[in-house]
């Protein structure tokens, strides 16, 4: 099996301790958590490998609901009842659903694999007692209750005023804990940092930092050796340097180098396998540039070029890359977050996917330096 994952596995996870330890304290201490981070860093594998500590100890019971693509109250209700029914009536589910759900008609159905889906219709009328049930099924268990909303910042764009809804059921919980999670943007900003909304000043917030250099270096050498093949200490900083140790990517290139190496993988080789990378996603990234209109594209390519850069709308930099006046260069940046292609850092703005930002360098760069 080749350690390096990109789906959670928990014997090939890497460290978090520090963010395990703070969840585990909040745990204890009856706070709720919001963790976020741009996309990829680990939030979801972060959950469910605390989870998947928690579950060992047996003190507590874990539910992940992943909201993703859920776009209405009726979704959210489903997708934690499809979960609690899991959880507690995976044997019996018609007798689960009738004793969490009472007042529900569910369509059961049956994949071909046997596994069971259900079509839960909730009129609008029973959303609020629909929550109220399953949220005080979770009250009465013997042991505390924990629950991560992944992608919590889908419950904004719902018709229905689902956070004040929800808030009041969270409000009033003793044995129910609960972890929301979702990507940085401004509709998850605004539900937990606006003073106007139901959410506000109710979590610890957990921003998701990259794993440290070091740390993420010893993971993956290790992984390496016990398999039996080696890794040489500059093609490893390369590998970490071309991926930025941003954990989605340095997975992937991970993986490919493991697979790759037989026995021991040299510098020369991980430059093969970098450009290798970039080159299967030639075709897909050229038809992402060519749908930008030209003068994101531009400033797009400029920032790959600078990889990180403070002030995008300096007049330096706008003469360097020769890209038109200030303004336009203003309008481009923020459809370019919007679209997130670029997001802005602590140290700046830079192309946020890791190897688009690679390809962009790699076949953009000449033309304008
Ligand atoms: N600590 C870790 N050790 C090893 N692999 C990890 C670790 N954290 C995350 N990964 C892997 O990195 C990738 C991205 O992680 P994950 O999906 O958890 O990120 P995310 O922050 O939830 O992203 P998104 O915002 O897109 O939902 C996945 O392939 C995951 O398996
Ligand atoms: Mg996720």
């Amino acid at each position: 099996m080749n350690p390096f994952t990109l789906n959670y596995e928990p014997e090939y996870f890497c460290d978090r301790q520090n963010e395990l330890a703070r969840l585990s304290k909040n745990i204890s201490n009856g706070r709720n958590t919001l963790i976020h981070s741009p996309r990829r860093l680990g939030k979801s594998a972060l959950i469910k490998h605390f989870f998947h500590t928690l579950e060992k100890k047996k003190n507590f019971e874990t539910i992940f609901i992943d909201l993703f693509a859920t776009t209405s109250l009726e979704g959210f209700i489903q997708a934690m009842a499809e979960n609690i029914l899991f959880k507690y009536h995976s044997k019996n589910f018609i007798e689960g659903v009738k004793t969490l759900l009472k007042g529900l008609s569910p369509n059961i159905s049956f994949s071909p694999d046997g596994t069971p889906g259900i079509g839960l219709s909730v009129q609008p009328a029973r959303y609020e007692t629909t929550l109220k049930e399953l949220f005080n099924y979770l009250e009465t268990r013997k042991k505390k209750v924990i629950i991560a909303f992944d992608e919590f910042q889908e419950v904004a764009g719902y018709p229905e005023k689902g956070e004040a809804v929800l808030r009041t059921y969270i409000q009033n919980l003793s044995n129910v804990r609960f972890i929301f999670s979702g990507s940085s943007n401004h509709l998850l900003q605004q539900m937990f940092f606006s003073a106007k909304r139901p959410f506000y000043q109710s979590v610890e917030i957990m921003v998701l930092d990259k794993i440290n250099r070091e740390t993420y270096f010893g993971f993956i050498k290790d992984n390496f050796e016990k398999n039996d093949k080696q890794v040489a200490p500059d093609a490893l900083e390369y590998l970490l340097d071309f991926s930025e140790i941003y954990t989605y990517y340095t997975q992937v290139v991970c993986n490919y180098a493991f697979s790759e190496t037989e026995n021991k993988l040299e510098l020369q080789q991980a430059y093969t396998i970098t450009d290798d990378l970039i080159e299967n996603r030639k075709a897909d990234y050229q038809s992402l540039l060519r749908l930008l209109p030209e003068n994101q594209r531009k400033v797009a390519i400029a920032v790959a070029n600078e990889g990180i850069i403070k002030k995008p709308t300096a007049i330096d930099f706008i003469l360097k890359h020769r890209l038109p006046s200030v303004s336009s260069v203003a309008q481009a940046l923020k459809s370019l977050e919007n679209k997130e292609i670029i997001c802005l850092t602590n140290d700046g703005y830079t192309v946020y996917d890791v190897f688009f930002k690679r390809f962009l360098q790699r076949y953009y760069g000449k033309e304008l330096n």
